[in-house]
């Protein structure tokens, strides 16, 4: 479909169509001073013979029939079929017959006057429609002058385009195609020029596919305004030549004076779109304004689409102003930045805030378990002169803080322990009896009678999991390679370091480290001692 109507357009911009050169209208106009011809449309039974019998007459006004022949008129020349005009003028109008045998044909000629100030005569027009994007193609393409002419150019709008023998303009349409293309052929004879123009109207018109015509925008527009001014509601849409933009404008009470419907705007755009828009004016809006729907509909054959204006005033209107969007966006920032910190705090400082929470609650651990200490102290028993810091702190500065002051139960073999008995059996009662095995971890620590206290206290920890065991460092312990594996395992909060170079108040890290891991109790802080304390009162 789209080929013939592309072939069919193509074949009714030429100027002639098919290598017919013959005219076979009856009634011809020509313009004055150009060249011009009339050929007899011949059939191709005619025998040369018959040629001698032709005859031309012209007829014109009171004047009767009368031959022509070559010395008629220096401007006509005759060969057998074709009367030729170089040039044709006004008084050539009339009428002419041919005659052969007694076969006659008859032409009714009008010379017309060129126009002034054009290149082309507008009653000598022919018109075409080209879609806009479909091909438009214009050839000065013409099977009798193209011959004769030794130069052919092409105009639009009286402004040559395009010249040579063959000028065409081939290309997709657009809107700015729109115009009037002339043709002249420039043929000589007897040593002057003659012109012939051939001109089309091309008009170029937008896609004749109807649409469905739509408004842009939203459907709803909330428009801001302010009482007493005046606003323009702008309703647009993309539509068909005829279709019908409006506003609907009247309720029961009628229309507001203060409203009006401005008249339709058309635009095409160069694609071939078009565009047609109206817009409302209020002037001097009042709250009646602002209680109506201002809805502008388009309307085609295809369907209608219908778009909604409502009136706000300014304060009413329910966006977040910009000031209170910044301010709740640095309030959002400021609110992420506590919790983080918070956070954090709470990882930096969980171990305070497990003991107050136990102070605060009054948790205590150690009623029910049936339990006598809350604490079994292994250490390094030999008091030599290298080991003398571990020995004092774990029978001097353990039992001070944590039995003194803090309340707790610690069972100190050396202290706690009448001598006699089975030594490894006793361990393993106390052990059983304590709730926490505290380990004062130093290189000379694994003498042998540690050992068993080291491995009954894994052993109930890791394997019957009743005693948690507590490492308490000594510095400098560089290498535990001596150790069981299995107390490698250990959480590594589970081990302290014990810097015996440093006297520490009861707050330091290191004894709030040790209360956490110590169960919970409701003891009594003494107090009687100074908060901080020498560690190592016999250096
Ligand atoms: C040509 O036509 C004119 C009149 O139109 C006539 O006077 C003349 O004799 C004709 N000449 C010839 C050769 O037929
Ligand atoms: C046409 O002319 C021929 C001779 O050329 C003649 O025989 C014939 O009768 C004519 N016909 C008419 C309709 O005049
Ligand atoms: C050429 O075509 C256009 C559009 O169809 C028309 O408006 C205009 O009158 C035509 N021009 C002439 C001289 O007929
Ligand atoms: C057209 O042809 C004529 C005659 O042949 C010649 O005198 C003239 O120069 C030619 N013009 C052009 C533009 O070729
Ligand atoms: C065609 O037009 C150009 C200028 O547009 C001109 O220079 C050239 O001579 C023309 N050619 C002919 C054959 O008329
Ligand atoms: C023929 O057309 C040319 C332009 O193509 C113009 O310059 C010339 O004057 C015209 N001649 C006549 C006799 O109209
Ligand atoms: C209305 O809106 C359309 C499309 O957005 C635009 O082309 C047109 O110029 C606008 N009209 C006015 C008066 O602003
Ligand atoms: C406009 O449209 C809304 C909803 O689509 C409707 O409620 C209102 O009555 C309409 N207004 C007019 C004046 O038609």
């Amino acid at each position: 479909m789209r080929h013939i109507e592309l072939l069919l357009t193509l074949l009714a911009l030429m100027f002639t169509s098919t290598s017919e050169t013959c005219i076979s209208r009856q009634s011809i106009t020509a313009v004055e001073g150009e060249f011009f011809y009339l050929r007899y449309c011949s059939s191709a039974s005619e025998h040369d013979s018959e040629k001698n019998a032709i005859k031309w007459y012209k007829s014109s006004g009171s004047h009767g029939r009368i031959e022509l022949n070559s010395s008629s008129s220096p401007r006509i020349t005759l060969h057998d079929y074709v009367l030729e005009f170089w040039p044709v003028e006004l008084e050539d109008s009339g009428s002419y017959f041919f005659q052969m045998g007694n076969d006659t044909r008859k032409w009714k000629l009008n010379v017309i006057g060129r126009s002034k100030g054009s290149c082309f005569v507008e009653k000598l027009l022919t018109s075409k429609t080209v879609e806009v994007q479909k091909s438009l193609h214009v050839a000065c393409k013409h099977d009798y002058f193209q011959p004769l002419a030794n130069r052919t150019s092409l105009y639009k709008n009286c402004k040559k385009i395009n010249n040579g023998t063959n000028p065409v303009l081939q290309k997709n349409a657009e809107f700015k195609d729109q115009g009037y293309y002339t043709c002249v052929f420039s043929i000589p004879h007897n040593g002057k020029l003659f012109n012939v123009t051939k001109t089309i109207n091309v008009t170029i018109v937008g896609d004749r596919s109807k649409i469905i015509p739509v408004l842009l925008g939203p459907k709803l527009n909330r428009v801001k305004v302010e009482l007493g001014k005046d606003v323009n509601l702008n309703c647009s849409a993309l539509a068909n030549e005829k279709d019908q933009i409006y506003w609907n404008l009247w309720d029961e009470n009628g229309k507001e004076p203060n409203v009006h419907e401005e008249n339709v705007k058309k635009n095409r755009a160069l694609d071939g779109k078009l565009y047609v828009s109206r817009m409302l004016k209020i002037e001097n809006i009042n709250a009646k304004n602002l209680k109506f729907s201002y809805n502008c509909t388009v309307a085609s054959e295809g369907g209608t689409d219908t778009i909604n204006f409502v009136l706000l005033k300014k304060e009413d209107m329910a966006d977040i102003p910009g000031y209170i969007f910044t301010r709740g966006m640095i309030v959002a920032v400021l609110i992420s930045v506590v919790v983080v910190c918070l956070v954090i705090m709470g990882v930096i400082y969980r171990v305070d805030l497990a003991l107050f929470y136990r102070h605060f609650m009054r948790k205590d651990e150690t009623l029910t378990d049936g339990k006598t200490y809350d604490a079994f102290v292994s250490y390094l028993k030999e008091c030599g002169p290298e080991n003398g810091e571990e020995h004092t702190f774990a029978v001097e500065i353990l039992p001070r803080v944590l039995e003194k002051h803090f309340g707790y139960k610690l069972c100190i073999y050396e202290r706690d322990v009448v001598p006699g008995g089975a030594i490894v059996d006793e361990i393993h009662s106390l052990i059983e009896k304590s709730r926490r095995l505290i380990i004062v971890l130093s290189k000379s620590y694994m003498s042998n009678e540690v050992r068993y206290e080291l491995e009954s206290g894994l052993h109930e920890a890791l394997v019957e999991r009743k005693i948690k065991i507590i490492l308490i460092e000594f510095t400098p312990v560089s290498d535990f390679t001596f150790f069981p594996q299995s107390l490698k395992l250990l959480k590594s909060h589970r081990v302290l370091k014990w810097n015996a170079d440093k006297p520490l108040s009861y707050n330091s890290r290191f004894w709030k480290n040790l209360l956490y891991l110590m169960p919970a109790k409701v003891v009594k802080s003494r107090g009687t001692e100074s908060e901080v304390f020498p560690v190592l009162s016999q250096s």
